[in-house]
């Protein structure tokens, strides 16, 4: 099918299934034993409704913010997700040029199949970029990271703490990862030891520190000024602890439904994290000193201005932009960019917001989320 007639995120979705190589599908796509959660995370947006206002003149609407400081087209950003390369040569630049289009924020990936570098210098001057961080068991190895990176100009670091083992995603793990892949990745040509008999998170994971701890949040913020965020919290008291060390924020998220199966959605930790802190630090949310995103099963504006209301900064939208670019490359982002843009302008009037500041609570019935 033409660009033309993909109408919304999902059907990049389908025809990518169609196109892609069954080895960069099952990557992509797999989730984490059963797949619950995955399903869970579209689920969980179905349960919340909208409460929207009316006569209000809603002529001009402005959907743009301010994400951990930095400007953004709209309360959404492009998140870190492994081995571009599998679905398209260009791999992760796709990414970096049509953010660029359209004002949004990308985050780079420890595993990018493209180097930090290459991604870093495709981007436009004052184009924004965070880094999302795997740390490794050679702490060595991640200080030269996080600081090339300060250097380079990143604004966030997202270190990702779901992850202490990769989940099993046994539609990934029928697959053997070739050594010969585009995709091969710097950081894993540093492992002697391999396994590439079980797909290609297996294959590139095993540098990963299980034993990151809070006793090691110091040392991150002794080596770099950047704002560090925690990618990966599940319940109020670590969000709660995070806040407590001087963290700048919590992205709420499952990993896609890739890691714990049976973990909740985002948007559940999102209601309960929001209740909580304001319970126990009277915080209020959103909040620039302490940032709440969300990421897992966004695919429509509806979708991000629910958490929005609830009191999310901004959403993180993984898969949809991997399908784009496998199956039309950078053209593949710019039109999945462009409908997200179209969906916030539309929606917006039609909630009677004319800025996100009138996207508040009252504008969702959530209450079935509080039943959880
Ligand atoms: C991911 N995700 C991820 N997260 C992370 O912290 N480091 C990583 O390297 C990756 N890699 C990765 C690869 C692929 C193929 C996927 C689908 C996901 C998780 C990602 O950042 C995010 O949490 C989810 O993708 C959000 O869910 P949706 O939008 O994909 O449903």
């Amino acid at each position: 099918p033409s660009l033309s007639e993909i109408l919304n995120l999902h059907d990049f979705e389908a025809i990518a299934r169609m196109v892609m190589p069954e080895k960069a599908w099952a990557y992509y796509s797999s989730a984490a034993d059963d797949e619950i959660t995955i399903r869970e995370n579209h689920a969980a947006y179905h349960r919340v409704w909208f409460r929207p206002r009316i006569l209000r003149d809603v002529t001009t609407v402005d959907y743009s913010t301010k994400i951990l400081g930095q400007v953004s087209s709209m309360p959404m950003y492009i998140t870190a997700t492994a081995l571009g390369k599998l679905g398209h040569p260009d791999g992760e630049l796709n990414l970096t040029r049509a953010a660029a289009n359209h004002g949004v924020i990308q985050m780079i990936p420890t595993l990018a199949s493209c180097s930090f570098d290459e991604i870093v210098d495709a981007a436009k001057p004052g184009q924004v970029q965070f880094l999302q961080l795997y740390v490794n068991k050679d702490r060595a190895i991640t200080k030269k990271l996080v600081q090339h990176a300060e250097t380079r100009g990143i604004k966030g670091l997202f270190i990702t703490v779901d992850a202490p083992q990769l989940g099993r995603r046994e539609k990934d793990m029928r697959m053997k990862f070739d050594a010969e892949d585009p995709a091969e990745v710097t950081e894993n040509k540093q492992q002697d030891r391999v396994d590439r008999s079980q797909g290609a998170a297996r294959a590139i994971s095993s540098f990963i520190d299980p034993g990151l701890d809070w006793k090691d949040i110091p040392w991150f913020q002794s080596i770099t000024k950047m704002p560090l965020i925690l990618k990966g919290v599940q319940c109020w008291e670590d969000a709660l602890e995070a806040y407590d060390r001087g963290l700048a924020g919590v992205v709420l998220s499952n990993h896609g439904g890739r890691q714990l199966d049976f973990a909740r959605s985002g948007l559940e930790i999102l209601y309960e994290v929001v209740r909580e802190l304001g319970a126990r630090r009277g915080l209020s949310f959103p909040n620039e000193k302490f940032q709440l995103f969300v990421d897992g099963g966004v695919r429509r504006a509806t979708d991000v201005l629910k958490a929005v209301a609830i009191g999310a900064t901004a959403v993180g939208v993984g898969r949809p932009f991997l399908y784009a670019f496998s199956s039309y490359g950078q053209e593949g982002v710019d039109k999945a960019l462009q409908i997200l843009h179209d969906e916030f302008e539309m929606n917006m009037r039609l909630l009677g917001a004319r800025n996100l500041s009138e996207v508040v609570p009252s504008m969702v019935d959530a209450s079935s989320l509080s039943a959880h």
